[in-house]
This record gives structure tokens, C-alpha cells and sequence, in this order.
């Protein structure tokens, strides 16, 4: 073979094994469960900056934790962003994600660290938000229904067939309604008004966000959702009103994790540096993410819900996100509300 044709064979295998991604270090494996707008810019922004290949796959907060689970054995993931924190406490508890002390912690709010540091560093806050529920304005004079103003407003018999609300055990954001509910009448009273809202229920959604995405378009009056999200909705032009509930409300830690046994590791940290800088958490606002950010310098828009403002519980998120009591919450409502007549 003649010195040419050595040569050209050997950036042919070159570049097949560069295409099959043999080359571990050009490439990530991104689970995403924020909004799907936010999670692909995330994705195309580390990209664009490292030249990292990212594969990313969008799923509610329990649907994730739920495919980790699976796949500890042999995971596929490198990343988890985003979601609330619950479920990412639930994997550091079962140890399905990773310890990382990042460079950038100090630049982060007091609440984010902590998160990180009652999980043994297996994950950490990268933003929060406040829980409530948004309803359409047309659909609900065009309905004569009362304005709602707290939780125990949407029991209410006329708001039947009015309200959306996810499914907990594949989203954060009713996962959070639940312990939310509980901390906040009790356990017994808190089933009591979780069965009385089933009735009202018109369909436990996949996703969070779902139930006020619907509600923009005119197919469902009431959504429980994250304010932050529906305040989205407002400032996309549609008639919703946002709620904080006069009972007060929990509130979210959204994480951050490395899989335990990721593949791509270092690229895994390096895109867990790069997501807690200043400037990349103030790209939230492209997307219209009003959360608030956990770098202190990250930008944050007037058209946030100012949490101030809110009557937020003391949201105990060692106990909601511990493994047993997730689980054992999600059974009780399984069992004692889903199967319920409506
Ligand atoms: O990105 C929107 C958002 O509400 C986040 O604030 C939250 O962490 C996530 O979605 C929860 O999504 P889900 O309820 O589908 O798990």
C-alpha cells in the first residue's frame, strides 16, 4: 500500500470513529426537566461554547429520577438540570448521582449551597420559585365563576371540570402542591383536600407546566402550576391571572445533579460550572423563565413573581425529598385519591 493510501485509510477510521462518538470527551448526555424552550437553549449554548456535543432528552422531575433509578446499573446520563429538588434529593439519598464541589459555589445564594450541602454535595440549587396556580380570565367570566384567591377556593363545587393539575408521581410541580398541601393543613385535613379537588380535576397532566399552557389556550380555566410559569403565560399576551394563595405556599429549589457513573464526566462538570455563571443564568430571560436565579449576579426581570411578597411555609425539603416519605406520599395518593369517582 502506498504511503498515500495508509494515509487517506487512516483518516477515513478517523473520522467513522469520530462520527460513531468514540470520543467520549466531544459529547454529553443532558437530562433536562425544566421547560423545554430553556432546556434547549441550555443545550445549544454549551455547544456553542465548547463544541460538546450535547444529547438531550426533556422529562418531568419524577419521570427522570424514575429513569435514573433504571438505569443505575448502566447509565446513559451524564447531566440532570433542572426539575424541582425533591426527586434530586430522593437520587442523592439512593445514590444515583454524584458528589462535586464546583468552583463557582460562591457566587451562589445561601439556599442554593445548602441544598447542595444536606445532599453531600450530590446536588445543588440552581434556581426557585413559588407554587400557586393561574386561571384564564375570559373562560372564567364567560363561566360566572367566582375569582379564586386561595387553596381552599378551588374545592368550590361550581369550579367542577375547571381545574388541571399534573400527576405527582411524574412532575415536580404537583409533587411539591402535595407536600405543600400536607405542610400546610396537616396530614389528614391535606387528603381531605386533595380527595375534595379530585372531584374538580379535569385531568392530571404529564408535565408541571401543562395545566397552564392549556389554560392559555382557552382548554382549561384553573392550572396549578409554578407562578413563575404562569406569569410566562401573562407576558406571552394570553388572559392569565396569577394566584399566590392567601393560605400562604411552598415554594421550589430547582437542581442540579451529576449521574453517578456518567460516561462523560468531565465534560458533565463542565457543564455544571458553566450553568452556574451569572451570564448563563441570565439567559433564563430569553425564554421568559422568571425563577429566581442562584447566582447572585444572574439578572432577574420585573416581571418576576416577587417572592417577598408571598406567604411562603417553611418548606422542609430534607423530609419531602427523603426517599421514604416521597415515595410513601405518592402511594397514599395512589391509593386514596386517584382512584377515586369523580
Ligand atoms: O421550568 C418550569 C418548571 O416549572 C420548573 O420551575 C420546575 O422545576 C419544572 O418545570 C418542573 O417540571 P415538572 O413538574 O414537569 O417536573
Amino acid at each position: 500500500m502506498s504511503k498515500h493510501i495508509r494515509l487517506a485509510a487512516a483518516g477515513l477510521m478517523l473520522s467513522v470513529l469520530a462520527s460513531t462518538n468514540v470520543y467520549s470527551a466531544e459529547k454529553l448526555t443532558y437530562y433536562c426537566s425544566a421547560q423545554e424552550d430553556w432546556c434547549q437553549l441550555m443545550a445549544k449554548g454549551f455547544e456553542e461554547e465548547t463544541g460538546i456535543k450535547v444529547n438531550m432528552t426533556r422529562k418531568s422531575s419524577g419521570e427522570t429520577m424514575a429513569q435514573l433509578k433504571a438505569e443505575a446499573s448502566n447509565p446513559k446520563g451524564d447531566i440532570w438540570w433542572g426539575g424541582t429538588g425533591d426527586p434530586h434529593l430522593q437520587a442523592a439519598e439512593e445514590d444515583l448521582t454524584e458528589p462535586y464541589v464546583s468552583p463557582m459555589r460562591e457566587e451562589l445564594n445561601d439556599w442554593a449551597v445548602s441544598q447542595a450541602k444536606s445532599a453531600g454535595d450530590k446536588t445543588i440549587g440552581i434556581y426557585s420559585g413559588g407554587l400557586g396556580y393561574g386561571y384564564n380570565e375570559d373562560l372564567l367570566k364567560k363561566n360566572n365563576l367566582p375569582i379564586p384567591a386561595c387553596w381552599k377556593d378551588l374545592l368550590k363545587p361550581e369550579y367542577k371540570g375547571h381545574v388541571q393539575m399534573a400527576n405527582p408521581n411524574s412532575s415536580g410541580t404537583a409533587y411539591t402542591t402535595l407536600a405543600t398541601i400536607v405542610q400546610l393543613f396537616g396530614e389528614d385535613e391535606g387528603f381531605e383536600f386533595m380527595k375534595g379537588l379530585h372531584k374538580n380535576i379535569n385531568q392530571y397532566t404529564k408535565s408541571g407546566s401543562a395545566p397552564i399552557k392549556a389554560a392559555a389556550r382557552g382548554e382549561n380555566t384553573i392550572g396549578i402550576v409554578f407562578m413563575h410559569d404562569a406569569v410566562k403565560q401573562a407576558v406571552s399576551g394570553f388572559p392569565i391571572k396569577v394566584v399566590a394563595p392567601c393560605e400562604g405556599t411552598g415554594y421550589e429549589i430547582g437542581s442540579m445533579s451529576i449521574v453517578k457513573g456518567a460516561r462523560n464526566m468531565e465534560n458533565a462538570k463542565k457543564f455544571y460550572d458553566w450553568a452556574l455563571g451569572a451570564d448563563v443564568q441570565s439567559r433564563s430571560l430569553e425564554v421568559k423563565a422568571y425563577q429566581v436565579m442562584s447566582n447572585k449576579k444572574a439578572e432577574s426581570s420585573p416581571k418576576a413573581p416577587d417572592l417577598s411578597e408571598v406567604k411562603l411555609i417553611d418548606y422542609d425539603f430534607t423530609k419531602y425529598g427523603s426517599s421514604d416519605e416521597r415515595k410513601r406520599l405518592l402511594k397514599k395518593w395512589d391509593d386514596e385519591v386517584s382512584t377515586l369517582p369523580q
